[in-house]
């Protein structure tokens, strides 16, 4: 049996989430009804102590864990357990006051006052030293508690400082990574604009007040920040280590969040754990959502290749949105299998019960400000819960095993970010990503979402859209990739710069993906928006808009040319047959039904298809986990109005073992999971 636990002490599906007993210390029977309604909506983990600094050290080196004390064996008695976090995201007054540094400084040299939360410097000796301290003393004083069962360390890391020690660290880095100036001023291209550094010092971080559009400065600040971030975890989690070695060690990242690297991170966890608010409308617009968000869940899981926790989620609306709508009814229920089906060992909310004042008060949370359990939201969180458990013996752990992977890579989004021409506003990398993950999401396959360090030979199919950052690594990689028998499409923009956005010499793509692709690209044409050309296959004809580039082939067979415009009749679609593997290029940006029918052919030349054997109706899809024995497939539907598909299997419904064949109606955001021996 494969099956992977976050805790194997604990092998139950995570219900529950963000629970702030150091609010509530003056409504006893408050916290006395919290664990009352715990049993009740069937949850069995809180996360406690996130940001409780000010209540934990209400001044500097006295100490006060009256209130976590009590909650974690108010916890523990009622059956469930704690993900105890460390307070770092948010800092006491009284440490703002005497200690500025421990402040951000802003990217115009201004520190930030005290106030909000996130916005601390990750350099400050002083920071890191109050850090290790108050984290020591909650991993020494709650080690042995039985209640213990993983760690949250601080909170969405984000942001970066611009102050005299960043500034310094960056420019460190900067020696560590090229070594000589002459290197550094080669990669980032100084002389342009008269940039030459003469001495390390002259080197600051891209700000509005400096340089804003050298790109290779850019991406490397970027990188710093993911590193010096990194390098600051680390620091938080030293005591966790030492005193709570078997304790796993998480912190809540964010998907596709631009500012970190996640794969760095991910490098240093036991587990990954992701915060999601999906802003649901409650019509059809909704099953592409439902797609974007699945592909945040997938990276997830791809950041370590195995399940993830989701630490957050609203049980119904959010206050931060532009507008804050309701879940529909039955959009939790569908919402929380969607995490099943991904990935997730868990439904953890933020937050437990609505802050009494201050910014998070119209939050969404378990329990509302009326405080008993008689609200939808309250019943729709119970039923999660009560079906989580039913699931726990067939499907927490499992695993998800996928043949079709997506490049996805921050360093790629960058570069694209910062480098001018093209679309100059927004080249829609992400969309990009997404429109081809649609396309797979559609027809029910499982994927992986996978970067430069990852290995490529467990893939049968690879998608690289716009992969425009390519290091000698990475074209090192596909190369052997395709030369050993894997499927790879890339698209209009691949291979242009190297690592540091500096561009590849000799024509594009870059050094021997030319060969691999047997194409060579010689201009990019962007296209003003409503703007289109057209490409034939198969008898269809489909628009290329935003980009066509110009290419020639030199090896490859040309599936399909431009219909029109000066480069009619140029390729738009090629394959090249490299070594045992194949090489597809799609040289423009096709619409929905181009990706549709492309990933087709795709997954027909694979042999490739979705672990549900029945037609998935424009709504409906079915995504796969697996024990090694048996497969789980979560089939479910986003639209509004029921949905009908039909199997030749005889499959088991996990929640009550009943058997079901045939035609398949589902309810409108209904989840039907569905096993079979494989
Ligand atoms: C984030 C934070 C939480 C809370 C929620 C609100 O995910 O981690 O503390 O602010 O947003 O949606
Ligand atoms: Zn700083």
């Amino acid at each position: 049996m494969k099956k992977i636990y976050m805790n194997e002490n604990f092998k139950h599906f995570l219900h529950g989430g963000d629970y702030n007993p150091d609010q509530w210390q003056n409504y006893p029977e408050v916290l006395k009804e919290d664990m009352r309604l715990f049993k009740l909506a069937n949850c069995n983990s809180m996360s406690v102590g996130i940001f409780a600094w000010a209540a934990l050290e209400p001044e500097e080196g006295k100490y006060d864990f009256t209130f976590l004390d009590k909650a974690m064996d108010d916890i523990y008695a009622n059956g469930g357990r704690v993900i105890l976090a460390t307070p770092s995201g948010a800092r006491p007054a009284w440490m703002a006051q005497k200690y500025p540094e421990v402040l951000r400084v802003d990217e115009t040299r201004h520190r930030r006052w005290f106030g909000g939360r996130h916005n601390h410097c990750f350099t400050s000796p002083i920071y890191r030293e109050k850090v290790a301290k108050i984290n020591g003393l909650l991993a020494e004083r709650y080690k042995d508690h039985p209640a213990l069962i993983a760690w949250h360390v601080s909170n969405e890391y984000s942001g970066a400082c611009h102050c005299d020690l960043c500034r310094d660290a960056f420019r460190g880095w900067l020696k560590e990574k090229y070594g000589t100036l002459d290197e550094l001023n080669d990669q980032w291209w100084t002389p342009f604009w008269s940039h030459i550094y003469t001495d390390w010092s002259q080197i600051d971080p891209t700000s509005p007040m400096g340089e804003c559009t050298m790109s290779g400065l850019f991406v490397d600040w970027r990188r710093f920040i993911t590193d010096q971030t990194v390098d600051f975890f680390k620091n938080e989690i030293a005591p966790l280590r030492k005193y709570t070695p078997n304790i796993p060690v998480t912190t809540n990242l964010m998907g596709f969040f631009p500012g970190l690297d996640y794969r760095k991170f991910a490098k240093e966890l036991d587990f990954v754990s992701h915060d999601s608010y999906p802003t649901w409308r409650g019509d059809e617009s909704d099953i592409r959502l439902a797609s974007d968000h699945a592909a945040r869940f997938d990276l997830n899981r791809s950041l370590k290749h195995k399940p993830f926790i989701q630490m957050e989620c609203t049980p119904s609306n959010v206050n931060h949105h532009a507008y804050n709508k309701l879940k529909r009814p039955g959009m939790h229920m569908l919402a929380a299998m969607q995490l099943l089906a991904h990935g997730s060992d868990s439904v953890l909310y933020f937050q437990w019960r609505k802050s009494r004042g201050s910014t998070e008060k119209f939050h969404g949370a378990v329990v509302d400000h009326v405080g008993h359990e008689n609200t939808r939201v309250f019943r729709d969180v119970s039923e999660v819960g009560a079906r989580l458990k039913k699931l726990d013996e067939s499907i927490l752990g499992t695993v998800t095993e996928s043949r079709v992977a997506i490049v996805y890579d921050w360093q790629n989004r960058w570069a694209l970010e910062k480098t001018e021409g093209f679309q100059l506003r927004d080249k829609k990398y992400m969309n990009t990503i997404h429109d081809h993950y649609f396309s797979l999401w559609k027809r029910g396959i499982n994927v992986e979402v996978i970067g430069e360090d990852d290995d490529f030979s467990c893939y049968d199919i690879i998608i690289a859209p716009m992969l425009y950052v390519t290091s000698a690594k990475m074209i090192d990689k596909l190369e052997q990739y395709v030369k050993n028998g894997g499927t790879l499409q890339c698209t209009y923009m691949l291979g242009m710069v190297n690592e540091n956005d500096r561009c590849h010499l000799g024509g594009f793509p870059g050094g021997k993906l030319k060969d691999v692709f047997g194409i060579w690209n010689e201009e990019i044409d962007t296209l003003y928006p409503g703007e289109s050309n057209k490409v034939e296959l198969d008898g269809v004809t489909y628009k290329a808009v935003d980009y066509c580039e110009l290419i020639h082939a030199q090896g490859a067979e040309v599936l399909a040319t431009y219909g029109e415009d000066f480069y009619a009749g140029m390729p738009a679609i090629t394959v090249n047959n490299y070594g045992k593997g194949k090489a597809y290029y799609t040289a423009f940006r096709g619409e929905d039904d181009f990706n549709d029918k492309f990933t087709e052919l795709l997954l027909n030349e694979c042999g490739i298809t979705s672990d549900f054997d029945g037609e998935l109706p424009y709504g409906m899809t079915a995504h796969s986990r697996t024990d090694g024995e048996n497969v789980y497939v979560f089939l479910q539907n986003y639209s509004t109005k029921p949905l009908t598909t039909s199997t030749k299997y005889t499959w088991i419904i996990a929640d009550d073992k009943k058997e079901v064949s045939g035609e398949i109606t589902l309810a409108s955001y209904e989840t039907l999971i569905l096993s079979r021996k494989i």
